[in-house]
């Protein structure tokens, strides 16, 4: 199958991660994957907070209330976008589309979390306790690490389609 195709249909949402660090080349990488999302004008109105520090991980679990918040994964990449942007959102989940498929190739696992969004709405000092420049506000994370799980697709509904 062309790999692209399998990769899209490989990536599920992992909630099992083993205590395996992800490598810097793979981090690197996915940077690299992350930067090339298409967005309007190309404003690029995104930043993002590489998380693999225990202390930081620990200020966001203690915050949410649950150490198992994160699912034990050794990377949380933060994602901001800037909010005076023309479509910071849909520019920024285009990054973070590059980022989950991207570490699927890899062989990694990835699981979004709104909830981090949340966190940071409710404790406005986490932006400056990450160092995230002024106007730019949380969409989520999403974990990263090297699965500790196999998944089938959740089910889709098939009937969203309208062929004219
Ligand atoms: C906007 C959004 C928010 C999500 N929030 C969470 C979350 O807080 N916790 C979690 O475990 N999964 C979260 N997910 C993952 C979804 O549950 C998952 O994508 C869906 O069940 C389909 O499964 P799949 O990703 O394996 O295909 C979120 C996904 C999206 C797109």
């Amino acid at each position: 199958m062309n790999q692209v195709i399998e990769v899209l249909k490989n990536r599920r949402s992992i909630r099992r991660y083993k205590e395996e660090p992800i490598s810097s080349e793979q981090i690197e990488q996915l940077k690299e994957l992350m930067v090339l999302a298409p967005s309007a004008m190309n404003e690029q109105p995104w930043y993002f907070a590489f998380v693999q520090n225990f202390e930081k991980k620990y200020e966001l679990c203690h915050l949410s209330g649950s150490e198992e918040a994160f699912y034990g994964a050794p990377l949380i990449v933060l994602a901001f976008y800037r909010k005076a942007a023309l479509t910071p959102v849909v520019d920024t989940t285009f990054a973070l589309s590059n980022l989950m498929n991207g570490a699927t190739a890899l062989g990694l696992g990835t699981c979004f979390i709104y909830n981090i969004k949340g966190l940071f709405d409710e404790h406005e000092e986490l932006y400056s306790s990450f160092n995230i420049p002024e106007g730019y506000v949380c969409l989520g994370g999403v974990c990263v690490g090297v699965p500790d799980e196999e998944k089938e697709a959740p089910e889709r509904k098939q009937d969203v389609f309208i062929d004219f």
